[in-house]
């Protein structure tokens, strides 16, 4: 075994920092190393299903499938760390996701070195971006998966990967950025971020509302004008002596439309007489 996990000072230029930093450190999605520790034997496998649960406690789900050595060694073990592998270690993590622990010592195998974790027993790995320590406080299997909610008990940094004040990952050296995992046997860093501000003018939402009520406007200009000629037509019927049916036209009058019938009608149903009021 490259070192003795268990007793290994953490690299000094690592900053230990609180428990609530750990959901900040999964942002962006990267890819992270699981290290467990069951009767003595260290184990490592490369994970992409976690998330976030809660901040207060600080709870992480890690999403691990039934038949891995590592579902097995955490159901005993009832703890894990999260390990962030900086770029260079993309082969590593590639390998490492290819063997099994059950009847390999991947450590052995990789030559990683470890230092001693805060909190458990599980070794880090050198050279990561940041560590992740949980106590297991649920475990629920989900379909052909395990998932195990971990308390957070200890966080730690490398200050050339994680900006303390903006709490978050650098885009600094690349060789000190973190993975993602794509799919496959593919990888990428992220290389910049966007800042988001106030829409502007053009970008904003209303822009769209104000283009549809000027469309809709638009529509009933023109229905309005449909209807005025509509109107100028059954004018001119009337006032050719022409009896009009203003129902065929479809023709919607207001009470207080002007229309002179004095040389012609509208046809409506006849009114029903009103009842005489008794005493
Ligand atoms: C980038 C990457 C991400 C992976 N993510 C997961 C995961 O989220 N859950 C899982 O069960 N296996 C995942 N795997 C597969 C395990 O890491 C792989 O099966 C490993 O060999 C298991 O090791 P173990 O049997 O020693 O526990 C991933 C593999 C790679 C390469």
């Amino acid at each position: 075994m490259a070192d003795d996990p268990f007793l290994q000072f953490a690299p000094e230029d690592t900053e230990v920092r609180p428990n609530a930093e750990a959901s900040r450190l999964l942002m962006g999605g990267p890819v992270v190393l699981v290290t467990t520790t069951w009767r003595g034997t260290p184990n490592v496998m490369p994970l992409s299903w976690y998330t976030p649960l809660s901040s207060d406690p600080a709870l992480i789900g890690i999403s691990v499938e039934q038949s891995r050595h590592t579902a097995e060694m955490i159901s005993h073990s009832q703890e894990f760390a999260l390990n962030f592998p900086k770029r260079p270690y993309v082969h590593h993590v590639q390998y490492l996701g290819g063997l099994s622990g059950e009847g390999i010592d991947k450590f052995e195998a990789t030559q990683w070195s470890t230092f001693t974790p805060t909190s458990i027993t599980s070794p880090l790995l050198a050279g990561c971006a940041g560590w992740i320590e949980c106590q297991v406080v649920e475990v629920t299997p989900l379909g052909d998966h395990v998932l195990f909610v971990g308390e957070v008990v200890a966080v730690r940094i490398d200050p050339a990967s994680y900006d303390e004040d903006l709490r978050q990952w650098r885009f600094g050296e690349q060789d000190d950025r973190v993975l993602h995992f794509l799919g496959g046997n593919r990888y990428s860093s992220l290389y910049h971020a966007i800042e988001a501000r106030l829409p502007r003018d053009f970008e904003a939402p209303e822009r769209i509302l104000r283009e549809r009520v000027e469309e809709e406007l638009e529509l009933s200009r023109e229905a309005r004008e449909r209807r005025e000629e509509r109107v100028e037509a059954l004018r001119e019927e009337v006032r050719r002596g022409n009896v009009v049916d203003v129902d065929d036209l479809e023709l919607d009058l207001a009470d207080d439309d002007v229309l002179d019938l004095s040389k012609g009608a509208i046809l409506r149903p006849p009114e029903e007489p009103e009842a005489p009021e008794r005493d």
